[in-house]
């Protein structure tokens, strides 16, 4: 898949009004994390963020937002830091637009995540919220983040960690498939990332996530909102996926 046919894909994706009506008015486009009491996708993906940044205690310096979607993880990133430390970049300039209007005090750059243009040991910290399974590859993106960190930077990541290509929307190059846990774990330590963590939360976020948008289908079709055929398509989609053992969402944290 080329650059262009990989942007119109994820851009209708993200952008289709029924994601959106999903998400709610804060553009996020993550499966969020679900505790007992998270009533709706917006309270799992303010969750997903506080859970990454206590991975931060001291949250001070400047920090970039890699995949930053349409800006609501950009966006939700001040309520810790000012605009001026906070700098997101995503490959679409049809999602930066949109998140220039979400987050209008804080820079955004069109880059790719694989070939960053910044200099050498720029960054206190990297935030990457579900975007670096979609990178070519994963393993040239912690290069980059640990040439762009400065010595003792965080770098910190929700991630979907998956044996096959399929099932993730035809999105994933396979050669940025990693086959288990170790394997994922290996890929920063052998990059020189210290006080590398690793935190499973699969059915906290991902199989939570599923069984949230099962339901709020099922709202919909009862109120008419969208029709019995794709009603049952997606159910069935999502059945099949929450049968599947191949995926994995974790938490990570390094430090360089
Ligand atoms: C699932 S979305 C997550 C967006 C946002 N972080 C959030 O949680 O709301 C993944 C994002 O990664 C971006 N992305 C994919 N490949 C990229 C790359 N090579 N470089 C930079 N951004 C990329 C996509 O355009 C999209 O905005």
């Amino acid at each position: 898949m080329d650059k262009n046919e990989f942007l119109s894909k994820f851009d209708s994706l993200i952008l289709n009004p029924v994601t959106r009506n999903i998400y709610g008015e804060d553009d996020f486009f993550n499966v969020g994390y679900w505790f007992s009491d998270t009533h709706n996708q917006q309270e799992a993906c303010f969750n997903l963020m506080e859970k990454l940044l206590e991975f931060i205690p001291e949250k001070t310096g400047t920090i970039l937002d890699v995949g930053c979607g349409l800006g609501a993880t950009t966006s939700y990133l001040l309520k810790y830091y000012s605009p001026a430390e906070v700098l997101g970049i995503n490959i679409s300039s049809k999602q930066l637009e949109r998140c220039r209007v979400n987050a209008p005090n804080c820079n955004f750059m069109e880059m790719d995540a694989v070939e960053m243009k910044f200099e050498d040991n720029k960054f206190d910290n990297i935030i990457c919220v579900e975007a670096a399974l979609y990178f070519d590859t994963r393993e040239k993106f912690i290069k980059e983040a640990w040439r762009v960190l400065k010595p003792g930077g965080n770098l910190i990541l929700a991630d979907i960690i998956s044996e096959t290509t399929e099932d993730l929307g035809g999105l994933v190059v396979t050669q940025n498939i990693v086959k288990d846990f170790e394997a994922y774990k290996n890929l920063y330590q052998q990059q020189g990332f210290q006080q590398v963590e690793l935190v499973k939360a699969t059915e906290e976020c991902w199989n939570k996530h599923y069984r949230h948008l099962k339901s709020w289908l099922q709202e919909q079709f009862k109120a008419g909102e969208i029709d019995e055929e794709t009603y049952k398509f997606n159910v069935d989609a999502i059945d099949n996926l929450l049968k599947r053992a191949l995926i994995d969402y974790a938490l990570i944290a390094a430090k360089k």
